[in-house]
């Protein structure tokens, strides 16, 4: 199982905080951003991982992250050029990848805990962590039939049909590469990682988890606070988070 972190994008929703740092580089209490997404991924073993990130401040996440020896990780680094999607910047990571699965996570997704759960086998092409919120509206929206089963998703709704969201926490077979090559942009004209995930529905074999780890999305200036405030709680209690 290989390991990638989407960490582009142009972090407009955090304005002035991102004019200068990147996004994932900022603080989440004691830690950049980034090494949340990474330690989520070295607690479920995985140790291969590939860094997507915009080519503009490539040079302050090598410095930062350099090659994992620190980590005892292996750390590969993607560019992308322009902010066009999700789905774009894991296109980033088709060379990588080759044929191997891959846990895919979104850069500013901060989960808290152990990730063993990562490691549960998947068959078909995909599995997606689910997680129950109070404001499902910002997210993707998870489709439920009544037997439980995935079968829509609804990025932000205005009128979410439940409070289970799609966390940015995605497992992928090498399929998902082929989708997003005939993906047509959206109306904001990026790649949506909800597209690529209801085309994999549409194809059947879609898997899902509801995971119960504290988990946030950092990617507002609200977020972001409650986030150093979980991180602090989660430190405070003397919960280790390794
Ligand atoms: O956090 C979970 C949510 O993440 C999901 O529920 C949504 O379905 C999914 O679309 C996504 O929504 P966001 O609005 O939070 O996505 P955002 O544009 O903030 O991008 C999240 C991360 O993805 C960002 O921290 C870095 C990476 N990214 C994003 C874009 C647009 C890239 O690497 N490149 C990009 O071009």
């Amino acid at each position: 199982m290989k390991g990638v972190i989407l960490a582009g994008g142009t972090g407009t929703r955090l304005r002035e905080l991102t004019k200068v740092i990147n996004k994932h580089l900022l603080p989440v209490y004691n830690e950049p951003m980034i090494y949340y997404p990474v330690r989520t991924l070295i607690n479920a073993g995985i140790r291969s991982i590939l860094i997507v990130t915009d080519k503009r401040k490539a040079g302050d996440f090598l410095r930062l992250l350099g090659s994992g020896e620190e980590f005892g990780a292996r750390f590969t680094y993607g560019l992308q050029d322009k902010a066009k999607g999700i789905a774009d910047a894991l296109l980033r990571a088709r060379d990588f990848a080759g044929n191997d699965k891959m846990t895919v996570i979104l850069g500013d997704n901060i989960v808290l805990g152990e990730s063993a759960w990562l490691n549960d086998r998947f068959k078909g092409n995909c599995k997606l962590f689910l997680k129950e919120v109070p404001d499902p509206g910002r997210y993707g929206v998870a489709v439920l039939s009544g037997e439980g089963k995935l079968v829509d998703i609804l990025e932000k709704p205005s009128n979410p049909p439940s409070n289970l969201i799609v966390t940015g926490i995605y497992q992928y077979s090498s399929e998902v590469f082929d989708i997003i090559e005939n993906l047509t942009p959206s109306g904001r004209n990026e790649l949506e990682i909800t597209d690529v995930n209801r085309e994999l529905l549409a194809r059947g074999g879609v898997e899902y988890e509801i995971i119960h780890n504290q988990w946030i999305d950092a990617g507002t200036v609200e977020s972001l606070y409650e986030a150093q405030e979980m991180v602090r709680r989660f430190l405070k209690d003397g919960e280790p988070r390794m």
